[in-house]
């Protein structure tokens, strides 16, 4: 078994995922990341790109998509294989959509967020449960957002909802993070909220950084066992605070 930390993080190969991978290169020099992509050749340019920037942490691109069990199952053989456990499965591959007009799509679009945003990181968290048992300390991190706090949905706070499936699918994460939590009591289960941050899923209109974005993720993922409750997490200003639900 590898006496590195083992951190797997999924659609990581751009956007929020990416920069979690970098700043994780950083934070956890002597980890192992693995670099979850659905297409190996964007996340070969993903590492090309780190490689430039002068990162030279251990990283290897692993074939995943999240919305495939045989993927999945062959993501966790080959991490069994080379390391024979996990320590920090981040959670982070998401899509959004909105229905068209004629509501033509409208089953099909809400199925393929909640399937992505959801059922998915159930499966990928429970197919990867044996290797996250093998950890003396596991985590499993799940990239949420503010849109899923109830809390917040009802104070009125929020800005305008841009996909009503990806509110309700973060909500349904959050859920089902706790009830894993419940299902899998050796494992630290964790909500991260980025905030709003300049990617391809808003068409880079976010405010912030991703690099900001990601830190409460980074967080989460480096520090000592035990630091951080299971909760909803985010980075603001400069600490740590808890979501309300
Ligand atoms: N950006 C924000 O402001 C913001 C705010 C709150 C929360 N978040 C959350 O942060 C996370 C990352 O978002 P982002 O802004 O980085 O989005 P993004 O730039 O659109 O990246 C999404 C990532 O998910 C991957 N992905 C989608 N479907 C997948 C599948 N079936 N299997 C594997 N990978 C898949 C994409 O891979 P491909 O390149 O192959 O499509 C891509 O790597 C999401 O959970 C999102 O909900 C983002």
């Amino acid at each position: 078994m590898s006496l590195s930390p083992i951190i797997l993080i999924t659609g990581a190969n751009r956007g929020l995922g990416f920069a979690t991978v970098q700043a994780l290169a950083t934070k956890a020099p002597e980890a192992i990341i693995c670099l979850g992509s659905r297409s190996m050749s964007t996340g070969n340019e993903a590492v090309q790109e780190l490689r430039q920037a002068g990162v030279t942490s251990n990283i290897e691109v692993i074939a995943l998509d999240v919305t495939e069990d045989r993927s999945i199952r062959s993501a966790a053989e080959l991490l069994r294989q080379k390391y024979g456990k996990l320590d920090v499965l981040i959670n982070n591959a998401a899509v959004a959509g909105n229905p068209k007009p004629d509501l033509s799509d409208f089953r099909d679009v809400y199925s393929t967020v909640f399937n992505t945003n959801i059922t998915s990181v159930g499966c990928v968290t429970s197919f990867f449960m044996p290797l996250l048992s093998a950890s003396s300390h596991p985590r499993v991190i799940n990239v949420s957002s503010a849109r899923a706090s109830v809390a917040l949905q009802t104070s009125g706070k929020l800005p305008p909802t841009a996909s009503i499936p990806y509110s309700i699918s973060k909500t349904g994460l959050n859920i089902l993070t706790l009830e894993m939590a419940k299902l899998h009591e050796n494992v630290r289960f964790y909500c991260a909220s980025p905030g709003h941050c300049r990617t391809a899923f808003n068409n880079y209109r976010g405010k912030k950084d991703p690099a900001d974005g990601v830190k409460v993720i980074v967080e989460l993922a480096v520090s000592e066992h035990g630091q951080y409750e299971p909760g909803f997490w985010e980075f603001e200003g400069d600490a740590m605070s808890q979501v309300a639900w």
